[in-house]
């Protein structure tokens, strides 16, 4: 029997088309699923000319494939995982390896390397964004972990992947769970820009009270200047579409409750554990699950009634600066990310290349954007630098955007429209940027109640004080 170069476990939309991605590039591929079905169809949909097997038993898998055997899990995270493996492992041999592409949480990710690792088998969590269409056509690939495991992939990974000026948009994210971590940082930087470019829209369409067709005008111009990203994109594609159902457009038919899988609150978890400050994912977590409460919000904006929208009086200049502060949050979201990553590769020693992570995002991922060239030019300079707002030059930009963020955000708060993400953004920068914050005052009042200490600013140590209360 044909030895395959590779096995796909998993033929749901994703697992099916990274499978015909990897034959569209030249290799032979097995597949696998539980669903006979989907087995079936699969030799039907593939491209002419390439070599595709759908087989029915994971035994017949196993046997089709060419030793060290590399197989690519789809499956979803979480259990489903542990189940194939449990089923799969006993069948394979010494030096094997096994590819997590799932969006796993990466401490589970830390457990099944060491479990596989004592039967003599690779595994490895990699990271892939891009949806259906990426994984068909070239997504943004993360991978991690076993170095050895690594280098049997890279060519094909390089070949699947997207290219940005040539480049493949695959690299080493580093050791152990590495691929699965970055890649839910991504996911949490996703959710805030997402959450951004939802109160842009709200903005436009209640304080300048642009309709559907403008909105579309509207993105498409920032599409094609330095707002140009996927996001942005699809966004302006939406505001064209029209209702199957009624007479008007889809968007305004759609129930304002957003769903979300966990990979955002994962961020969010992981920059309360780790001690990194990221307020704009948190926000965009907890602000889809304020949606959820729609009946709530519903009984509670008939209480609290609001005032009217003040219009603004130069609508060309407002849409020009709410996309300035869109832009100028985005960048800020992409800051706290990646200022995650630094500090999660050394609290897990993933060693994670900063440079290397932007430069892949460039490309295929939800999250690409031509920004990330500016972010890859900085970390091209000091690979080491902490906060992408300590660079020079993008310093430059955030300085020519921020009175449009401050104004948008003053929009919102003054008209009782939700700027959550904005305004937290802003928050974060005016903290971030500031010398002097107001903390020494908590300090002192967690001395006082609790004796917790202090440090001071004119002296080394720690110090504790009995606090003069109004009894003494
Ligand atoms: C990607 C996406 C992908 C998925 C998200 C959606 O990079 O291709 O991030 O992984 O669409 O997990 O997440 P929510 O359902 O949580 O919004």
């Amino acid at each position: 029997m044909e030895r395959h170069n590779y096995g796909v476990i998993g033929l749901g939309v994703m697992g099916r088309n990274l499978l015909y991605n990897i034959a569209d590039n030249g290799f032979s591929v097995a597949g696998f699923d539980l669903d006979v079905e989907k087995v079936k169809e699969l030799h039907a949909g593939a491209t002419p000319g390439t070599t595709v097997l759908g087989t029915a038993s994971l035994e017949d898998f196993v046997s089709a494939l060419e030793t060290p055997r590399k197989i690519i899990l789809m499956v979803p995270a979480g259990k489903p995982v542990d189940a194939v493996l449990g089923s799969i492992t006993p069948l394979l041999s010494k030096g094997d390896i096994v590819i997590d592409a799932g969006n796993s949480y990466f401490k589970d990710t830390d457990r099944r390397i060491a479990e596989l690792a004592s039967k003599d088998l690779h595994f490895m969590g990699m990271g892939v964004s891009g949806g259906e269409q990426g994984a068909r056509r070239g997504p943004s690939i993360m991978p991690g972990g076993d170095l050895q495991a690594f280098n049997h992939l890279q060519p094909m990974l390089e070949a699947i992947s997207a290219k940005v000026d040539g480049e493949a948009c695959t690299a080493y994210m580093g050791k152990g769970s590495a691929g699965n971590y970055v890649k839910m940082v991504h996911n949490g930087i996703e959710y805030a820009i997402m959450q951004l470019i939802s109160e842009a829209y709200d903005l436009l369409r209640k304080g300048a009270n642009l309709n559907n067709d403008q909105l579309y005008q509207v993105f498409k111009t920032w599409n094609e200047g330095e707002m140009n990203s996927f996001l942005i994109e699809i966004t302006r594609d939406i505001f064209q579409q029209k209702d199957d159902l009624t007479d008007g457009y889809l968007v305004d038919q759609i129930l304002d409750k957003a769903g979300a899988k966990g990979t955002g609150k994962w961020t969010s978890e992981q920059a309360m554990e780790i001690g990194v400050s990221i307020p704009t994912i948190d926000i965009a977590v907890t602000s889809r699950i304020l949606s959820a409460y729609k009946d709530e919000r519903v009984q509670a904006s008939q209480l609290y009634s609001k005032n009217e929208i003040s219009t603004p009086e130069n609508t060309e200049l407002f849409i020009k600066e709410v996309g300035d502060a869109l832009y100028l949050a985005t960048l800020i979201s992409y800051a706290q990310g990646l200022a995650l990553l630094v500090k999660a590769s050394e609290e897990y020693k993933f060693e994670i290349p900063l440079k290397d992570v932007v430069k892949i995002w460039r490309g295929g991922c939800i999250i690409r954007s031509v920004l990330l060239e500016k972010f890859y030019q900085a970390y091209s300079k000091d690979k080491n630098l902490s906060n992408i707002l300590l660079d020079k030059a993008i310093s430059e930009i955030v300085k020519d955007k921020i009175s449009s963020l401050r104004k948008t955000a003053a929009f919102a708060a003054s008209n009782g429209i939700s700027g959550l993400g904005i305004q937290t953004t802003l928050g974060y920068f005016d903290a971030y940027t500031t010398e002097s914050l107001p903390v020494n005052l908590i300090q002192a009042q967690r001395d006082y109640f609790g004796a917790h200490t202090y440090q001071r600013i004119d002296r080394e140590g720690v110090f504790h004080t009995s606090w003069k209360t109004s009894n003494n």
